[in-house]
């Protein structure tokens, strides 16, 4: 892919097909920089293709036919989980935010892809330096965030209490959304606390993928 609007572009006859141009143009290089903005890993234009499996096709249609703005502008929460490794969570979060983020371009705080590990691990540390995480205020205001990687462990009394205070805070704005990845258990309440667990999960819809490990199908 050389841009996200290669197929709509309207002057793709005259500069589009050739990335050297889209230097040139204003819509590439904000959404260059927002989504490197937004912390989405990968490199831009991040292009994430994915095989039609036959167990997960339902969902696959489902997330496909999500209509994001409307998604976001409800402030509803969304969970991609399994029980399985390697099946395109975290891919179909990303897929889904950067199309609200190619809607939106030129917009600001409209998406934001945050790694749950990472940042309660930065979180932990902030704490000790007094350092003021950048996301802190992001995660107020921000359109559609992703919370990848959620209950990948039992959360901490410190790391339960971070979360919630931040979910709490996006609660209170409203047409604020946010996706979830969690590789789904049965002590998903354990690990979560039940707050946490009513927030982030009782309330979401849901999409459970099924297949087994995908990782090297990737045409990235
Ligand atoms: N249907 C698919 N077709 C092709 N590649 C796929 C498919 N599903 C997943 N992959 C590839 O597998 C790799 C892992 O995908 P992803 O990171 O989305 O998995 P995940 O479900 O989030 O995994 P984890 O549970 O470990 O977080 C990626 O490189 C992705 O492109
Ligand atoms: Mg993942």
């Amino acid at each position: 892919m050389l841009c996200w609007w290669e197929r709509t572009c309207l002057k793709k006859s005259v500069i589009c097909n050739d990335l050297k141009n889209c230097k040139d143009c204003t819509r590439y290089l904000q959404m260059k920089l927002q989504t490197e903005m937004a912390n989405i890993p990968g490199e831009f234009p991040i292009e994430h293709r994915l095989d039609e499996t036959k167990k997960d096709l339902q969902s696959y249609i489902t997330l496909k036919q999500l209509d994001i703005q409307d998604f976001v502008v409800n402030g509803r929460s969304l969970v991609i989980e399994s029980e399985n490794s390697g099946n395109g969570k975290t891919t179909w979060a990303k897929k889904l935010l950067l199309k609200y983020m190619a809607k939106k371009v030129g917009r600001i705080n409209t998406g934001y892809f945050l790694n749950l590990p990472i940042a309660l691990a930065e979180a932990r540390e902030a704490i000790q330096t007094k350092e003021i995480l950048p996301y802190v205020k992001i995660f107020s205001t921000v359109r559609l965030l992703v919370i990848d990687e959620v209950a990948s462990k039992k959360l901490s009394d410190f790391e339960e209490q971070w979360l919630l205070r931040m979910i709490s805070e996006r609660e209170k704005t409203p047409g604020l959304a946010t996706i979830y990845t969690l590789n789904s258990t049965p002590n998903l309440k354990e690990l979560l606390g039940k707050r946490l667990y009513s927030r982030i999960y009782t309330k979401s819809q849901k999409i459970k993928f099924v297949e087994g490990d995908k990782r090297g199908w990737s045409h990235q």
